[in-house]
């Protein structure tokens, strides 16, 4: 694959430390004169096994016409990463209640003809005018719906770039010629499906129809105050025309060109914190991700500022000691949610920007650690969350993003989340670009303790600070072995990486791309201390044994999980896609 160096006009850092550097500098690097860092492969990101093509592509996302808009550009010739540009901005357009233009995202990605891994961290970032007690009243408590229904909830958008910087530096065709399915879609228009109609009703009654509604969030996005129902023909011609832009300019334009003057104003207009500089200043950080194996498996996932690749680490790593055989169920399910709440103890006290906050990466996702957590571990009852030593109450997550699952007939992947944090984001609208605010800052710990929209708590390690990124719980992860290739990733704020690791784990038992979407679910995060599960999550059985054991439940949040899979079996050459069947999207082979 050849890496085109032209019109990278943001900065692209290999790793954390260039970025702290960039960052410590001020934030005025000059793009111009700012070398563009080849993000090179490393020894242990390089896939242990050269493998011969699949042949056939496959596409798993939340929405089907995004889905055949990726595969639209692979048959113009596009490679996985041009069919991510595509999914993605067809999302915006098909599904726009979880990931757009404004918004952030990572995607992770694997070049077949090195064999290289990298994480492009498309996270949004605070705005230099963001301080740390923001969204608290002269009390110091949280004031309600600030940091998920104003303007200022908006984080810098980091989706553009990332547009961008795919097709430019790892694409075959123009990001115009990619972006061309989403704008046909918001042009033309196209008719609502009854099973998302469905699934976005059902959004709306959990979490969409408390607080005033904006008109211009209800004129675009609402039919009569709510979502469009089932056959509505749903046109979007102002994002029509804000998508046109990005493809006529590139990014450029939203960040340093006249678009990013009409976006500040109108995000000011709103009440919001944006500056010139904010947009000019954004970057993209291209990271190693983190490698973990557990038993026969390599799995290749989030860095900080996601805390889903540590997590998954260190949740394998504990059971890695554990002979699953040997165990009855109920015990197994115990150790899972024992290891569970220990490492989301560790994501509260430890986890954040790396470019501002040490996290001690190395020590959460040694064995030796987790032999440590697993020594507190006892196999006949739980540990109440208030009596794990380490969380100092100085740390705390929303229900709307996507997943997209791709793998091209040469082997390239992408396994991409991309989110506005809440239900169409803060449900605010930039006036005439059809283009929703994120209310991403929410996913900062805005009070150290007091929990976000997803009852997380959180340390100073992600505290509000200009610049800085969100901690994320966002993990697009592949995971292989010699029997093949899964790639995997869902929605759901704090309940990601369980439903991650849960896909994980049902893989090494040796489920397919349909069942590992399909396993039932369960999480435990620490705090609030309760295990939520569906239903055929546990057996009557399994259920009134783990009570006995401490275990308390709470039911599954109905709109969270939406897992998108792909998998590559190496033997047979088979390849399959598969949406979560709870929901209305679509997995495509072809
Ligand atoms: O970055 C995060 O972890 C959250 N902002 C993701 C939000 C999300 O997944 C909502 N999904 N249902």
């Amino acid at each position: 694959m050849t890496t085109r160096t032209t019109r990278r006009w943001f900065l692209v850092a290999v790793n954390a430390c260039l970025a702290t550097a960039l960052l410590a500098f001020g934030g005025t690097v000059v793009a111009d004169t700012a070398p563009v860092a080849d993000a090179g492969a490393s020894s242990h990101t390089a896939a242990p096994v050269a493998r011969p093509a699949p042949d056939r592509a496959a596409i798993a996302s939340t929405h089907p016409l995004a889905a055949e808009a990726g595969m639209e550009i692979l048959a113009k010739g596009g490679n996985a990463f041009d069919a991510a540009v595509a999914v993605a901005a067809a999302i915006g357009v098909a599904d726009p209640k979880g990931a757009g233009l404004g918004g952030g995202g990572f995607f992770l990605l694997h070049q077949a003809s090195d064999g290289r891994d990298v994480f492009v961290d498309a996270r949004e970032v605070a705005p230099a005018a963001a301080t740390r007690d923001m969204f608290l009243d002269a009390a110091g408590n949280p004031v309600p719906d600030l940091s998920t229904r104003s303007a200022k909830a908006a984080g810098i958008p980091g989706i553009p770039a990332a547009l961008d910087h795919l097709a430019t530096s790892y694409g075959r065709l123009p990001l115009a010629a990619s972006l061309e399915p989403a704008i046909r879609l918001a042009r033309r228009g196209f008719r609502n499906s009854p099973a998302m109609a469905l699934e976005n009703q059902l959004a709306y009654e959990s979490e969409g129809s408390a607080g005033p509604v904006d008109s211009e969030f209800a004129r675009v996005y609402l039919v009569d105050g709510k979502p469009p129902p089932a056959g509505y023909l749903i046109r979007q011609p102002d994002l029509a025309k804000s998508l046109e832009k990005l493809a006529r300019s590139g990014a450029e334009t939203f960040y340093r060109g006249s678009f990013q003057y009409q976006l500040v104003m109108a995000v000011r207009g709103l009440g919001g914190l944006w500056s010139l500089d904010d947009l000019a200043n954004y970057l993209i950080v291209e990271r190693e991700p983190i490698v973990a194996t557990y038993r026969g498996l390599r799995i290749v996932s989030a860095p900080p500022p996601s805390s889903g690749g540590v997590w998954l680490a260190c949740v394998l790593n504990t059971l890695s000691g554990y002979d699953r055989a040997k165990l009855d169920s109920a015990t197994w399910k115990h150790l899972i949610l024992e290891a569970m709440r220990r490492a989301h103890r560790d994501r509260a006290q430890y986890l954040g920007d790396p470019a501002f906050t040490n996290v001690p990466v190395a020590m959460l996702t040694s064995p030796d650690y987790a032999a440590g957590l697993r020594a507190s571990i006892r196999p006949d009852k739980v540990t109440p969350s208030d009596m794990l030593p380490g969380y100092a109450g100085d740390a705390v997550e929303q229900p709307h993003t996507t997943h997209f699952s791709i793998l091209d007939a040469e082997g390239n992947r992408v396994a991409a989340t991309i989110t506005l944090n809440g239900w169409y984001g803060a449900r605010l609208v930039i006036p005439g670009t059809g283009i929703l605010l994120n209310n991403e800052m929410d996913d900062f710990a805005m009070k150290p303790g007091a929990p976000n929209m997803y009852g997380l708590v959180g340390a100073s390690a992600n505290a509000i600070a200009p610049g800085r990124r969100p901690l994320s719980s966002m993990s697009p992860t592949f995971v292989e072995s010699d029997r093949g290739l899964l790639i995997l990733g869902s929605p759901g704020g704090s309940y990601i990486p369980s439903m991650v690791l849960l896909g994980i784990l049902a893989r090494q038992q040796g489920a397919d791309a349909a069942a590992i979407a399909a396993t039932p679910r369960f999480h435990h995060q620490y705090l609030p201390d309760a295990t939520f599960a569906e239903p055929a999550a546990f057996t009557a059985e399994e259920r009134a044994d783990l009570e006995r054991r401490g275990h308390t439940f709470r039911p599954w949040p109905e709109d969270i999980g939406n897992l998108q899979v792909v998998t590559w079996d190496y033997a047979t050459g088979a390849v399959a896609a598969a949406a979560d069947p709870r929901r209305a999207g679509a997995g495509l082979v072809r």
